[in-house]
Protein backbone atom coordinates (compact mmCIF):
# COMPACT_ATOMS: atom_id res chain seq x y z
CA UNK A 1 0.00 0.00 0.00
CA UNK A 2 1.23 3.43 -0.66
CA UNK A 3 0.19 5.94 1.66
CA UNK A 4 0.41 9.87 1.74
CA UNK A 5 0.81 12.17 4.14
CA UNK A 6 -0.08 15.77 4.41
CA UNK A 7 1.96 18.29 6.43
CA UNK A 8 5.31 19.13 7.52
CA UNK A 9 5.68 19.07 11.23
CA UNK A 10 6.30 16.80 14.21
CA UNK A 11 2.76 15.45 14.53
CA UNK A 12 3.09 14.50 10.97
CA UNK A 13 6.91 13.10 11.47
CA UNK A 14 5.58 10.94 14.55
CA UNK A 15 2.17 9.79 11.67
CA UNK A 16 4.70 8.79 9.52
CA UNK A 17 6.92 6.47 12.15
CA UNK A 18 3.79 4.87 12.86
CA UNK A 19 2.69 4.57 9.68
CA UNK A 20 5.81 2.98 8.44
CA UNK A 21 5.63 0.25 10.98
CA UNK A 22 2.60 -1.25 9.37
CA UNK A 23 3.39 -4.37 7.40
CA UNK A 24 0.76 -3.02 5.48
CA UNK A 25 2.67 -0.42 3.57
CA UNK A 26 5.32 -0.50 0.98
CA UNK A 27 6.03 3.38 0.43
CA UNK A 28 5.02 6.46 2.35
CA UNK A 29 5.28 9.98 0.72
CA UNK A 30 4.92 13.17 2.42
CA UNK A 31 3.90 16.52 1.09
CA UNK A 32 5.70 18.73 1.86
CA UNK A 33 7.49 16.59 4.97
CA UNK A 34 10.50 17.85 6.17
CA UNK A 35 14.31 17.04 6.80
CA UNK A 36 13.40 14.16 9.66
CA UNK A 37 10.47 12.71 7.60
CA UNK A 38 12.39 12.48 4.49
CA UNK A 39 14.58 9.67 5.96
CA UNK A 40 11.07 7.56 6.08
CA UNK A 41 9.27 8.98 3.71
CA UNK A 42 9.48 10.46 0.03
CA UNK A 43 9.03 14.27 0.27
CA UNK A 44 7.45 16.27 -2.16
CA UNK A 45 7.54 20.03 -2.54
CA UNK A 46 3.97 20.58 -2.30
CA UNK A 47 1.61 22.99 -0.21
CA UNK A 48 -0.85 21.62 2.73
CA UNK A 49 -3.17 24.10 0.58
CA UNK A 50 -2.45 22.95 -2.60
CA UNK A 51 -5.11 20.26 -3.34
CA UNK A 52 -4.78 20.19 -7.23
CA UNK A 53 -0.64 19.94 -6.39
CA UNK A 54 -1.60 16.50 -4.59
CA UNK A 55 -4.20 14.86 -6.45
CA UNK A 56 -1.91 15.33 -9.54
CA UNK A 57 1.09 13.87 -7.46
CA UNK A 58 -1.40 11.39 -6.02
CA UNK A 59 -2.02 10.16 -9.23
CA UNK A 60 1.27 9.81 -10.54
CA UNK A 61 2.25 7.72 -7.64
CA UNK A 62 -0.90 5.97 -7.04
CA UNK A 63 -1.88 6.81 -3.80
CA UNK A 64 -3.79 4.27 -1.86
CA UNK A 65 -4.56 6.10 1.17
CA UNK A 66 -4.20 9.67 2.21
CA UNK A 67 -3.79 10.68 6.22
CA UNK A 68 -4.45 14.93 6.33
CA UNK A 69 -2.54 16.34 9.51
CA UNK A 70 -3.10 19.92 9.79
CA UNK A 71 -6.05 21.90 10.28
CA UNK A 72 -6.02 24.71 7.77
CA UNK A 73 -6.27 21.84 5.12
CA UNK A 74 -9.18 20.34 6.66
CA UNK A 75 -11.19 23.31 7.60
CA UNK A 76 -10.53 24.04 3.77
CA UNK A 77 -11.82 21.23 2.45
CA UNK A 78 -8.97 18.98 1.59
CA UNK A 79 -10.57 15.61 2.49
CA UNK A 80 -13.19 17.07 0.24
CA UNK A 81 -11.32 17.63 -2.58
CA UNK A 82 -9.01 14.51 -2.61
CA UNK A 83 -12.40 12.07 -2.03
CA UNK A 84 -13.88 13.81 -5.10
CA UNK A 85 -10.91 13.02 -7.35
CA UNK A 86 -11.23 9.42 -6.40
CA UNK A 87 -9.00 8.71 -3.19
CA UNK A 88 -9.54 7.29 0.24
CA UNK A 89 -8.56 9.39 2.80
CA UNK A 90 -8.12 9.88 6.05
CA UNK A 91 -9.54 12.45 8.25
CA UNK A 92 -13.15 14.99 8.80
CA UNK A 93 -14.37 16.50 5.47
CA UNK A 94 -15.13 20.06 5.32
CA UNK A 95 -18.64 20.46 6.97
CA UNK A 96 -17.32 18.03 9.69
CA UNK A 97 -13.78 20.47 10.29
CA UNK A 98 -16.15 22.73 11.40
CA UNK A 99 -15.88 21.49 14.89
CA UNK A 100 -12.21 23.14 15.09
CA UNK A 101 -12.85 25.81 12.75
CA UNK A 102 -15.91 27.67 14.18
CA UNK A 103 -15.48 28.18 17.42
CA UNK A 104 -18.93 29.19 17.82
CA UNK A 105 -19.89 26.51 15.95
CA UNK A 106 -18.49 23.79 18.41
CA UNK A 107 -20.07 25.94 21.13
CA UNK A 108 -23.16 25.95 19.91
CA UNK A 109 -23.19 22.19 19.39
CA UNK A 110 -21.96 21.55 23.20
CA UNK A 111 -25.06 23.92 24.54
CA UNK A 112 -27.67 22.13 22.19
CA UNK A 113 -26.78 18.76 23.00
CA UNK A 114 -25.87 18.96 26.45
CA UNK A 115 -22.28 18.75 26.53
CA UNK A 116 -20.59 20.22 29.84
CA UNK A 117 -18.33 23.59 28.74
CA UNK A 118 -17.67 27.04 29.82
CA UNK A 119 -20.80 29.27 29.46
CA UNK A 120 -20.34 31.57 26.66
CA UNK A 121 -21.82 34.63 24.42
CA UNK A 122 -21.34 35.00 20.38
CA UNK A 123 -20.88 38.25 18.86
CA UNK A 124 -20.39 39.76 15.76
CA UNK A 125 -19.83 43.67 16.42
CA UNK A 126 -17.29 45.22 18.50
CA UNK A 127 -20.10 47.18 19.65
CA UNK A 128 -22.29 44.44 21.33
CA UNK A 129 -19.68 42.85 22.24
CA UNK A 130 -18.34 45.88 24.35
CA UNK A 131 -21.74 46.79 25.64
CA UNK A 132 -21.35 43.09 26.86
CA UNK A 133 -18.41 43.42 28.57
CA UNK A 134 -19.72 46.28 30.78
CA UNK A 135 -21.27 43.87 33.34
CA UNK A 136 -19.55 40.34 32.02
CA UNK A 137 -17.74 38.28 35.04
CA UNK A 138 -13.80 38.90 34.91
CA UNK A 139 -11.78 36.92 34.27
CA UNK A 140 -12.76 36.60 30.79
CA UNK A 141 -11.66 34.42 27.62
CA UNK A 142 -11.93 36.26 24.07
CA UNK A 143 -11.61 33.73 21.24
CA UNK A 144 -11.30 34.41 17.61
CA UNK A 145 -13.95 32.26 15.58
CA UNK A 146 -11.94 31.08 13.45
CA UNK A 147 -8.20 29.35 13.05
CA UNK A 148 -5.86 31.58 14.22
CA UNK A 149 -2.76 29.09 14.57
CA UNK A 150 -3.93 28.10 18.50
CA UNK A 151 -3.29 32.29 19.17
CA UNK A 152 -6.87 33.66 18.75
CA UNK A 153 -7.80 33.16 22.24
CA UNK A 154 -7.07 36.04 25.27
CA UNK A 155 -7.55 35.38 28.85
CA UNK A 156 -8.51 39.01 29.73
CA UNK A 157 -8.51 39.57 34.04
CA UNK A 158 -10.03 43.18 33.84
CA UNK A 159 -12.28 44.92 31.78
CA UNK A 160 -9.72 46.93 30.35
CA UNK A 161 -7.83 44.09 29.31
CA UNK A 162 -11.36 42.33 27.88
CA UNK A 163 -12.10 46.00 26.17
CA UNK A 164 -8.54 46.03 24.40
CA UNK A 165 -9.14 42.39 23.12
CA UNK A 166 -12.04 43.02 21.34
CA UNK A 167 -10.36 45.65 19.67
CA UNK A 168 -7.01 43.20 19.10
CA UNK A 169 -9.64 40.82 17.85
CA UNK A 170 -12.06 42.75 15.75
CA UNK A 171 -11.01 46.59 14.94
CA UNK A 172 -7.47 45.95 14.82
CA UNK A 173 -8.23 42.25 13.07
CA UNK A 174 -4.87 40.54 14.38
CA UNK A 175 -5.66 37.39 13.64
CA UNK A 176 -7.66 38.56 10.20
CA UNK A 177 -11.12 37.24 9.15
CA UNK A 178 -11.16 34.82 12.04
CA UNK A 179 -11.70 37.45 14.67
CA UNK A 180 -14.92 38.74 12.51
CA UNK A 181 -17.00 36.81 15.22
CA UNK A 182 -15.74 36.55 18.85
CA UNK A 183 -16.59 34.03 21.75
CA UNK A 184 -16.94 35.51 25.07
CA UNK A 185 -16.49 32.68 27.42
CA UNK A 186 -16.54 32.31 31.09
CA UNK A 187 -12.63 31.37 32.79
CA UNK A 188 -12.78 27.68 34.11
CA UNK A 189 -9.67 26.59 36.63
CA UNK A 190 -8.48 23.39 37.04
CA UNK A 191 -6.49 20.60 35.22
CA UNK A 192 -5.90 20.69 31.43
CA UNK A 193 -6.15 17.37 29.78
CA UNK A 194 -6.14 16.01 25.91
CA UNK A 195 -7.75 13.17 25.49
CA UNK A 196 -6.96 12.25 21.28
CA UNK A 197 -9.78 9.76 19.74
CA UNK A 198 -10.64 7.74 16.69
CA UNK A 199 -14.03 8.70 15.04
CA UNK A 200 -15.45 6.39 12.20
CA UNK A 201 -18.60 8.60 12.00
CA UNK A 202 -20.77 6.79 14.26
CA UNK A 203 -17.87 5.20 16.92
CA UNK A 204 -15.40 6.67 18.64
CA UNK A 205 -12.70 5.36 20.46
CA UNK A 206 -10.11 7.22 22.79
CA UNK A 207 -6.58 7.23 22.97
CA UNK A 208 -4.54 7.72 26.06
CA UNK A 209 -4.38 11.07 27.56
CA UNK A 210 -1.77 13.62 27.88
CA UNK A 211 -0.47 17.21 28.57
CA UNK A 212 0.74 19.83 26.89
CA UNK A 213 2.45 22.92 27.94
CA UNK A 214 1.59 25.32 25.60
CA UNK A 215 3.71 28.71 27.42
CA UNK A 216 7.14 29.35 26.45
CA UNK A 217 8.84 29.78 29.36
CA UNK A 218 9.53 27.51 32.69
CA UNK A 219 6.60 27.36 35.20
CA UNK A 220 4.48 27.98 32.36
CA UNK A 221 5.54 31.71 32.07
CA UNK A 222 6.00 33.44 28.77
CA UNK A 223 3.79 33.81 25.66
CA UNK A 224 1.09 30.69 24.11
CA UNK A 225 3.24 28.57 21.47
CA UNK A 226 2.20 25.98 19.61
CA UNK A 227 3.14 23.38 22.06
CA UNK A 228 6.70 23.49 24.04
CA UNK A 229 6.98 19.57 25.13
CA UNK A 230 4.24 16.81 26.35
CA UNK A 231 3.52 14.22 28.72
CA UNK A 232 1.46 10.65 28.59
CA UNK A 233 -0.94 9.51 30.15
CA UNK A 234 -2.08 12.66 32.47
CA UNK A 235 -2.13 10.99 35.94
CA UNK A 236 -5.02 13.70 36.01
CA UNK A 237 -7.20 11.59 34.19
CA UNK A 238 -8.70 9.26 36.44
CA UNK A 239 -11.11 6.81 35.73
CA UNK A 240 -13.37 8.77 36.96
CA UNK A 241 -12.61 11.33 35.28
CA UNK A 242 -12.65 8.83 31.73
CA UNK A 243 -16.20 7.41 32.81
CA UNK A 244 -17.98 10.80 33.11
CA UNK A 245 -16.56 11.60 29.86
CA UNK A 246 -17.11 8.44 28.13
CA UNK A 247 -21.10 9.44 29.48
CA UNK A 248 -21.35 12.77 29.07
CA UNK A 249 -18.66 14.09 26.32
CA UNK A 250 -17.24 11.79 23.58
CA UNK A 251 -20.28 9.51 22.31
CA UNK A 252 -22.23 12.69 22.90
CA UNK A 253 -20.02 15.14 20.39
CA UNK A 254 -19.90 12.73 17.86
CA UNK A 255 -23.47 11.53 17.88
CA UNK A 256 -24.15 15.39 17.85
CA UNK A 257 -22.37 15.75 14.71
CA UNK A 258 -23.81 12.69 12.91
CA UNK A 259 -27.30 14.93 14.34
CA UNK A 260 -26.40 18.04 12.77
CA UNK A 261 -25.94 16.18 9.35
CA UNK A 262 -22.16 16.69 9.45
CA UNK A 263 -21.12 13.11 10.11
CA UNK A 264 -17.00 13.12 11.85
CA UNK A 265 -14.45 10.64 10.65
CA UNK A 266 -10.91 11.46 11.48
CA UNK A 267 -9.52 12.31 14.69
CA UNK A 268 -11.35 14.23 17.32
CA UNK A 269 -9.11 15.39 19.91
CA UNK A 270 -10.92 16.83 23.01
CA UNK A 271 -9.35 19.70 24.91
CA UNK A 272 -10.17 18.95 29.03
CA UNK A 273 -10.41 21.42 31.67
CA UNK A 274 -10.66 19.56 34.59
CA UNK A 275 -12.46 22.03 37.22
CA UNK A 276 -14.42 21.52 40.45
CA UNK A 277 -17.77 20.84 38.61
CA UNK A 278 -16.43 18.22 36.74
CA UNK A 279 -14.78 17.90 33.51
CA UNK A 280 -15.78 20.56 30.56
CA UNK A 281 -14.71 20.84 26.61
CA UNK A 282 -12.57 23.60 26.37
CA UNK A 283 -12.07 23.20 22.51
CA UNK A 284 -12.13 20.88 20.05
CA UNK A 285 -9.61 20.14 17.36
CA UNK A 286 -10.16 17.91 13.84
CA UNK A 287 -7.04 16.68 13.92
CA UNK A 288 -4.09 14.89 15.85
CA UNK A 289 -2.69 16.99 18.73
CA UNK A 290 0.92 18.79 17.93
CA UNK A 291 2.86 17.49 20.17
CA UNK A 292 0.25 15.27 21.95
CA UNK A 293 0.85 12.61 19.03
CA UNK A 294 4.79 12.62 19.77
CA UNK A 295 3.80 11.08 22.81
CA UNK A 296 0.52 9.17 21.84
CA UNK A 297 1.80 7.44 18.76
CA UNK A 298 4.59 5.75 20.63
CA UNK A 299 2.58 4.24 22.88
CA UNK A 300 0.55 3.02 20.92
CA UNK A 301 -0.06 -1.13 20.30
CA UNK A 302 -1.68 -0.93 16.79
CA UNK A 303 -1.35 -1.08 13.30
CA UNK A 304 -2.09 2.11 12.82
CA UNK A 305 -3.14 1.77 9.10
CA UNK A 306 -6.03 -0.50 10.08
CA UNK A 307 -7.20 2.22 12.21
CA UNK A 308 -7.32 4.80 9.97
CA UNK A 309 -9.12 2.38 7.21
CA UNK A 310 -11.65 1.37 9.74
CA UNK A 311 -12.14 4.82 10.24
CA UNK A 312 -12.74 5.53 6.59
CA UNK A 313 -14.65 2.48 6.38
CA UNK A 314 -17.21 2.58 9.65
CA UNK A 315 -15.87 -0.58 11.08
CA UNK A 316 -14.40 0.91 14.21
CA UNK A 317 -16.18 -1.26 16.47
CA UNK A 318 -14.29 -4.17 15.48
CA UNK A 319 -11.09 -2.24 16.72
CA UNK A 320 -9.56 -3.36 19.80
CA UNK A 321 -7.91 -0.16 20.87
CA UNK A 322 -4.64 -0.93 22.83
CA UNK A 323 -2.02 1.26 24.58
CA UNK A 324 1.40 -0.14 26.69
CA UNK A 325 1.47 0.73 30.05
CA UNK A 326 4.10 2.87 30.17
CA UNK A 327 5.04 6.70 29.64
CA UNK A 328 5.91 8.96 27.48
CA UNK A 329 7.29 12.77 27.07
CA UNK A 330 8.24 15.44 24.26
CA UNK A 331 10.80 17.69 24.96
CA UNK A 332 10.56 20.23 22.07
CA UNK A 333 14.00 22.15 21.07
CA UNK A 334 13.23 25.71 19.61
CA UNK A 335 14.98 28.17 18.49
CA UNK A 336 15.42 30.81 21.36
CA UNK A 337 13.20 33.67 20.44
CA UNK A 338 10.20 31.40 19.69
CA UNK A 339 7.20 32.09 19.30
CA UNK A 340 8.35 36.13 18.26
CA UNK A 341 11.70 36.53 16.68
CA UNK A 342 14.20 33.95 16.04
CA UNK A 343 16.65 32.96 13.66
CA UNK A 344 16.91 29.43 11.58
CA UNK A 345 19.02 27.88 9.14
CA UNK A 346 21.92 26.51 11.96
CA UNK A 347 23.22 22.91 11.12
CA UNK A 348 21.76 20.32 13.96
CA UNK A 349 24.33 18.43 15.06
CA UNK A 350 23.86 15.17 17.16
CA UNK A 351 20.47 13.42 15.49
CA UNK A 352 22.60 10.09 14.58
CA UNK A 353 23.05 9.03 18.05
CA UNK A 354 19.27 8.80 17.94
CA UNK A 355 19.56 5.56 15.66
CA UNK A 356 18.95 2.16 16.45
CA UNK A 357 18.38 3.55 20.56
CA UNK A 358 15.19 1.87 21.61
CA UNK A 359 12.84 4.14 23.01
CA UNK A 360 14.13 7.10 21.89
CA UNK A 361 12.79 9.43 19.39
CA UNK A 362 14.04 12.41 17.60
CA UNK A 363 10.44 13.71 15.69
CA UNK A 364 11.77 16.72 13.24
CA UNK A 365 9.49 19.74 13.45
CA UNK A 366 11.05 22.37 11.26
CA UNK A 367 13.96 21.34 9.68
CA UNK A 368 15.49 21.47 6.37
CA UNK A 369 18.48 19.82 4.60
CA UNK A 370 20.97 22.40 2.95
CA UNK A 371 21.27 20.69 -0.19
CA UNK A 372 24.48 19.22 0.79
CA UNK A 373 23.37 16.36 3.01
CA UNK A 374 23.25 18.70 6.51
CA UNK A 375 20.29 18.79 8.60
CA UNK A 376 19.74 22.84 9.57
CA UNK A 377 17.12 24.60 11.73
CA UNK A 378 13.99 25.73 9.51
CA UNK A 379 11.35 26.79 12.52
CA UNK A 380 10.59 28.21 15.59
CA UNK A 381 10.03 24.36 17.20
CA UNK A 382 12.81 22.29 15.64
CA UNK A 383 12.51 19.05 17.27
CA UNK A 384 10.54 17.11 19.59
CA UNK A 385 12.82 15.18 21.58
CA UNK A 386 10.60 11.88 22.98
CA UNK A 387 11.44 9.09 25.46
CA UNK A 388 9.55 5.95 26.49
CA UNK A 389 9.70 4.53 29.39
CA UNK A 390 8.16 2.64 32.64
CA UNK A 391 6.65 5.37 34.43
CA UNK A 392 6.48 9.41 33.53
CA UNK A 393 9.71 9.90 35.72
CA UNK A 394 11.83 7.55 33.75
CA UNK A 395 10.67 9.06 30.08
CA UNK A 396 11.00 12.14 31.35
CA UNK A 397 14.80 11.52 32.70
CA UNK A 398 15.12 9.47 29.21
CA UNK A 399 13.62 12.47 27.04
CA UNK A 400 16.32 15.19 28.93
CA UNK A 401 18.90 12.88 28.33
CA UNK A 402 18.41 12.45 24.69
CA UNK A 403 17.66 16.39 24.24
CA UNK A 404 21.63 16.92 25.24
CA UNK A 405 22.55 14.65 22.78
CA UNK A 406 21.08 17.01 20.29
CA UNK A 407 22.95 20.71 19.60
CA UNK A 408 22.56 23.77 17.66
CA UNK A 409 22.86 27.52 17.61
CA UNK A 410 20.38 29.14 19.65
CA UNK A 411 18.77 25.74 21.47
CA UNK A 412 16.23 26.40 23.66
CA UNK A 413 14.03 24.04 25.78
CA UNK A 414 11.91 24.02 28.80
CA UNK A 415 13.47 22.33 31.48
CA UNK A 416 10.50 21.37 33.57
CA UNK A 417 7.88 19.44 31.26
CA UNK A 418 6.41 16.91 32.96
CA UNK A 419 8.88 18.04 36.50
CA UNK A 420 5.52 17.86 38.79
CA UNK A 421 4.39 15.26 37.70
CA UNK A 422 7.79 13.39 37.36
CA UNK A 423 8.20 13.41 40.88
CA UNK A 424 5.17 12.56 41.95
CA UNK A 425 5.04 9.52 39.84
CA UNK A 426 8.41 8.82 41.69
CA UNK A 427 6.94 8.77 44.98
CA UNK A 428 4.31 6.70 44.49
P1 LIG B 1 -8.16 26.89 23.04
O1 LIG B 1 -7.44 27.23 21.77
O2 LIG B 1 -9.61 27.13 23.03
O3 LIG B 1 -7.75 25.55 23.59
O4 LIG B 1 -7.51 27.86 24.11
C1 LIG B 1 -6.12 27.89 24.33
C2 LIG B 1 -5.84 27.87 25.81
O5 LIG B 1 -6.51 28.94 26.45
C3 LIG B 1 -6.37 26.62 26.50
O6 LIG B 1 -5.50 25.54 26.39
C4 LIG B 1 -6.53 27.12 27.91
O7 LIG B 1 -5.27 27.12 28.57
C5 LIG B 1 -6.97 28.54 27.73
N1 LIG B 1 -8.44 28.64 27.78
C6 LIG B 1 -9.30 28.52 26.75
N2 LIG B 1 -10.58 28.66 27.17
C7 LIG B 1 -10.52 28.86 28.48
C8 LIG B 1 -11.51 29.07 29.50
N3 LIG B 1 -12.80 29.11 29.21
N4 LIG B 1 -11.07 29.23 30.77
C9 LIG B 1 -9.76 29.21 31.06
N5 LIG B 1 -8.79 29.01 30.16
C10 LIG B 1 -9.15 28.85 28.88
N1 LIG C 1 -1.13 20.87 21.35
C1 LIG C 1 -2.32 21.56 21.07
C2 LIG C 1 -2.80 21.42 19.69
O1 LIG C 1 -2.35 20.59 18.93
O2 LIG C 1 -3.70 22.17 19.34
Amino acid sequence: MKVLIIGGGGREHAIAWKIARSPKVSHIYCAPGNAGIEEIAECADIDVMDFSGQITFAREKEIDLIVVGPDDPLVAGAVDALEEAGFRVFGPNKAAALLEGSKSFSKDVMKKYGIPTASYEVFDSPEAALAYLETAKMPIVLKADGLALGKGVLICNTREEAVNGVKTLMVDKQFGSAGKRIVAEEFMTGREVSVLSFVDGKTVKIMTSAQDHKRAKDGDQGLNTGGMGTFSPSPFYTEEVDEFCRKRIYQATVDAMKAEGREFKGIIFFGLMLTEDGPKVLEYNARFGDPETQVVLPRMKNDIVEVFEACIDGTLDRIDLQFEDNAAVCVVLASDGYPEQYEKGYPINGLETFKNKDGYFVFHAGSKSDGSGNVVTGGGRVLGVTAVGRDLKEARDKAYEAAAWVSFKNKYMRLDIGREIGERAGKE
